[in-house]
């Protein structure tokens, strides 16, 4: 089926208080329409179109893309006028869906299912029993449950306005009908606006069939028109990764204190504290435990490794049976190798350290390369830029960097090197050695300190 998908974005969402255009606004990280345009693209759509007017081109520039036809509606008519500002680049569609910008947890398999229950010859609409419909249009249904029309809640009459079936205003046009249905549209209602739902009662008079879908919960419809209704939907979309992660095998101490900004994906067994939030793509194979209070952003971690609380890890690869922190930021390059410690207060950068060694206390380490079995002790400082350059920090296998040792780089310690505690190493060590520099200690006997006068 010729499928085009069109997605209502031109509101201003006055309520959101905000210089931000409201679909713009974030859930889990995501613009809104971040996420309704990707569930559009699981369709396959022949084109996706987005009508935009307040904020256009800060909603265009963040999300550009190239199967996306931006539709400009200078004035917010009302929906009926915003699906037609797309009409004339839907030429050849057979069914044409039509979203909101601002629902952004509606599921694919709820969308797919309208589209093809409506195919190409019927109106779908997708609609929802609710507790409490107030501002929604209402389903209007004769006494034989067939739908005629959908009233307004400004247009209602207080018969209308007992009707709990609500309009999600997702809806499939067929696409034959539906330039002479959004061009009989008038304005002469409470709202003054052109309304995409008045195609209803159009549908219903030339007996085109009207097929009704509804989403498996009412959440999935939810919109936001405020920063109250925002935090339910980060909620609920937090609520649904809570449930996929411990459904693929993940503990979670409180499924309510774990944050998903991103793709995550997960093996099993893995084990995660509260406040945890990962961001962009992250994936953690078995066996992990991640203690509380760490944000992994963009990162991989290999099985059996344990991440210690308060761990802050960015483009970061982590090997097999490592342990990182607590209090340890893993910085973009860092790779470590299988079994690798990295301990508290301890910051790495464009670092890569080998299999078995150990940054245990209060280092920086950056553009460095280390190899196996290395031991840096506490207070090691790579000192990698020299005010305009970076420059590279080599430790070979099995060498031992004492407390407190200062690196300028560009130098390397040789394998099975040591470097004495207190040492500034300028120039290069080499295997097997020591390399002592610092000042010898004199001892001044009988020494008075300095009396207050
Ligand atoms: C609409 C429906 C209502 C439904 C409700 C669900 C109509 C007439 N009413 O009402 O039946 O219950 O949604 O939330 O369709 N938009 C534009 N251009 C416009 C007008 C709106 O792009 O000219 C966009 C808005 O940005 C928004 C969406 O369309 O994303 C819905 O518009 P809104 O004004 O919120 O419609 P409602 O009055 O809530
Ligand atoms: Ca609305």
């Amino acid at each position: 089926m010729n499928l085009h998908v069109v997605i209502l974005a031109a509101g201003q969402g006055t309520r959101m208080r905000s210089s931000l255009p409201k679909v713009l606004h974030p859930v889990a990280g995501k613009p809104m329409l971040g996420h309704v345009i990707d569930c559009a693209r699981a369709l396959s759509p022949q084109r996706i179109h987005v009508v935009i007017g307040h904020g256009a081109q800060r909603v265009q520039q963040q999300l550009d893309a190239a199967d996306i036809n931006w539709v400009m509606q200078h004035e917010q008519l009302g929906t009926g006028h915003a699906v037609a500002q797309a009409l004339p680049a839907t030429a050849g569609a057979e069914q044409i869906l039509v979203l909101y910008g601002d629902v952004p947890l509606l599921q694919v398999e709820t969308l797919a299912q309208l589209s093809r229950q409506a195919g190409s010859q019927a109106l779908g609409l997708l609609t929802v029993s609710m507790q409490d419909p107030t501002g929604y249009g209402r389903i209007v249904r004769d006494a034989a449950q067939r739908v005629m029309a959908i009233v307004e809640q400004k247009d209602a009459s207080p018969e209308q306005l007992l009707i709990n079936e609500g309009n999600t205003g997702i809806m499939a046009l067929p696409g034959s009908r539906a330039s002479d249905w959004l061009g009989s549209l008038s304005n002469q209602n409470a709202q003054g606006e052109y309304y995409l739902t008045d195609v209803v009662a159009l549908a219903v008079a030339e007996a085109v069939p009207v097929e009704v879908a509804q989403p498996e919960t009412e959440n999935e419809v939810m919109g936001a028109n405020n920063r109250m209704q925002l935090a339910v939907l980060e909620r609920e979309y937090q609520a649904r990764q809570a449930l996929r992660l411990m459904t693929a095998g993940v503990t979670l101490a409180d499924p309510q204190r774990v944050d998903v900004r991103g793709e995550l994906t997960v093996g099993r067994d893995i084990s995660v504290d509260i406040n945890v939030v990962f961001e962009g793509k992250v994936s953690i194979a078995d066996n992990v435990i991640i203690e509380a209070n760490c944000v992994i952003r963009d990162s991989s971690i290999a099985a059996g490794s344990h991440i210690k609380a308060f761990s802050h890890l960015e483009q970061a690869v982590v090997g097999e049976d490592c342990d990182v922190g607590p209090y340890a930021r893993l910085r973009p390059g860092t790779r470590l190798a299988k079994g690798a410690k990295i301990g508290n207060f301890v910051e790495t950068k464009n670092a890569v350290i080998g299999e078995g060694s150990k940054v245990n206390h209060l280092s920086y380490i950056g553009d460095a390369e280390v190899g196996s079995d290395a031991n840096i002790g506490a207070g090691t400082i790579t000192c990698n830029y020299d005010g305009a350059n970076k420059h590279k920090t080599v430790i070979e296998d099995g060498a031992f960097i004492g407390t407190n040792t200062a690196l300028v780089a560009p130098v390397t310690v040789g394998a099975r090197a040591t470097t004495a505690a207190g040492s500034t190493i300028t120039t290069d060590v080499p295997a097997d050695s020591l390399a002592v520099s610092r000042a010898r200690q004199r001892n001044i006997s009988g020494w008075k300190r300095p009396q207050k006068s």
